[in-house]
C-alpha cells in the first residue's frame, strides 16, 4: 500500500549517532549456555558477536545527543523526540518521554512499535510533520534491550538478539530534501508469527518469518524505488534489517542489486530490531561508504508483520 509520497517541504538527515552496550557476547559464550556451536549460528545467520545490556533509554540518549552534537544543534531546538522501540523501558510513560528528559529537549516525545520496522515507520512520522508545518527538526531513534525480553536457555531467538540504539536529526529544508520515497505495510493476521506477552519472552516461528520477510523487504522495495522515479540499478548502498544474512542475501538477489551494495552490521550487532537500520547508518558513514549525492535504500521487516522501505539521496 502507498501511504505517501514525498510533498513540496522536504526533509534532511543532518546528524547521526549510535549506541551499543559495552558487553559483547560471542557465538562461544551463548553455546556454552544452549546447545548451539559458532559454526550453526555464522551459517545460518551470519552472526558472530552481539551486544548485551543497558536500557533503552539510556541507549537512545546516548545515540541522540551524538546525533545532535554531528547535527552541530541544541537539545532546545528540536520539537520532538520519535522514539522507535519493542521494548520500552516501562509500559508508562513512553520511554520517549525519559529520552526527552535525558537529552534535554523541550519539545514533544512519543513512542513508535512497529518492532523491526519501526525506525523506518519514524522517519516517515517525522517526515508527516515536517511537511505539514507541523514541526521545523527532530530526533528519530531506534533504540532496543531485546536480551531482556529474550529466554536464554532456548537456542531458536537466544542467538539472534541483540541491544543497541541509532539516531538522526531530520530538519525541514527547502526544496525536495533527501527523503525521496517511502511505503509501509501490514499484515496483522501474522501477528502470531513474533511476539512477545505481557512479562514473557518473544516467540518467533523463524522459518515462516524468513519466508515472508523476503517478499516484502522485495515488494516494498520496489514500490518504493518506484515511488522515486528509480530502479535498483540506481541504488548505490542498501541499509537493510539486520536479521539474517541470508535473508539479506535472497533479498539483494531478488531486488537485482549486488550484494556488496547491502551494509552489514549483523556479524557485529546481530539483531537489534528497530536500531539495527540507523545503526547500519552510522556504520556506514563512519565507514566513509556512505557518500553524497548517493541513492540509499532503507527497508525493514518484523513483528506485526510489518515492513517499510525509503529511499533516501544522502546529502552533505
Ligand atoms: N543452534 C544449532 N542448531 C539449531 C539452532 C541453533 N541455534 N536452531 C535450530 N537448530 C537446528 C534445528 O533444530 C534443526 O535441526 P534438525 O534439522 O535436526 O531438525 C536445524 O537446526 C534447522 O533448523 P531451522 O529452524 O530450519 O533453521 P533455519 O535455517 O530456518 O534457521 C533461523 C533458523 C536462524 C531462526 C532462521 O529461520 C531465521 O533467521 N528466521 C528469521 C528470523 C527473523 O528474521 N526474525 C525477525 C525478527 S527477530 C526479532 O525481532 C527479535
Amino acid at each position: 500500500m502507498v501511504l505517501g509520497q514525498v510533498g513540496a517541504q522536504g526533509m534532511a538527515l543532518v546528524g547521526c549517532g549510535s549506541a551499543v552496550p559495552a558487553i559483547s557476547v560471542s557465538n562461544q559464550q551463548l553455546s556454552e549456555r544452549v546447545d548451539t556451536s559458532d559454526e550453526w549460528i555464522v551459517e545460518r545467520t551470519g552472526i558472530r558477536r552481539r551486544h548485551h545490556g543497558g536500557t533503552t533509554s539510556g541507549l537512545a540518549i546516548e545515540a541522540g545527543l551524538a546525533a545532535l552534537e554531528r547535527a552541530g544543534r541544541r537539545p532546545d531546538e528540536i520539537d520532538a523526540v520519535i522514539l522507535a522501540t519493542t521494548t520500552p523501558d516501562q509500559i508508562v510513560p513512553g520511554t520517549s518521554a525519559v529520552v526527552q528528559d535525558g537529552m534535554g529537549v523541550t519539545g514533544g516525545a512519543f513512542d513508535v512499535n512497529a518492532a523491526c520496522s519501526g525506525f523506518v515507520y519514524a522517519l516517515t512520522v517525522a517526515h508527516g510533520l515536517i511537511a505539514a508545518g507541523a514541526a521545523e527538526r527532530l530526533v528519530v531513534i531506534g533504540s532496543e534491550t531485546l536480551s531482556k525480553i529474550t529466554d536464554f536457555t532456548e537456542r531458536g531467538v537466544s542467538i539472534l538478539v541483540g541491544d543497541g540504539a541509532g539516531a538522526v536529526v531530520v530538519e525541514a529544508t527547502d526544496g525536495p530534501g533527501q527523503l525521496l520515497s517511502y511505503r509501509m505495510g501490514a499484515d496483522g493476521s501474522l501477528r502470531h508469527l513474533l511476539y512477545c506477552d505481557h512479562g514473557g519472552h518473544l516467540v518467533m516461528n523463524g522459518k515462516e518469518v524468513f519466508r515472508k520477510a523476503v517478499s516484502v523487504v522485495v515488494e516494498s522495495s520496489q514500490g518504493a524505488l518506484a515511488d522515486a522515479g528509480l530502479t535498483a540499478d540506481n541504488l548505490d548502498l542498501v541499509v537493510p534489517h539486520q536479521a539474517n544474512l541470508r535473508i539479506i542475501g535472497a533479498a539483494c538477489q531478488r531486488l537485482g542489486v549486488p550484494e556488496e551494495k547491502a551494509v552489514i552490521t549483523i556479524d557485529r550487532y546481530g539483531n537489534t530490531s528497530s536500531a539495527s537500520i540507523p545503526l547500519a547508518l552510522v556504520d556506514a558513514l563512519e565507514s566513509g561508504r556512505l557518500q553524497p549525492g548517493m541513492h540509499v535504500l532503507l527497508t525493514g521487516f518484523g513483528g506485526g508483520m510489518t515492513w517499510a522501505s525509503a529511499v533516501l539521496k544522502w546529502g552533505g
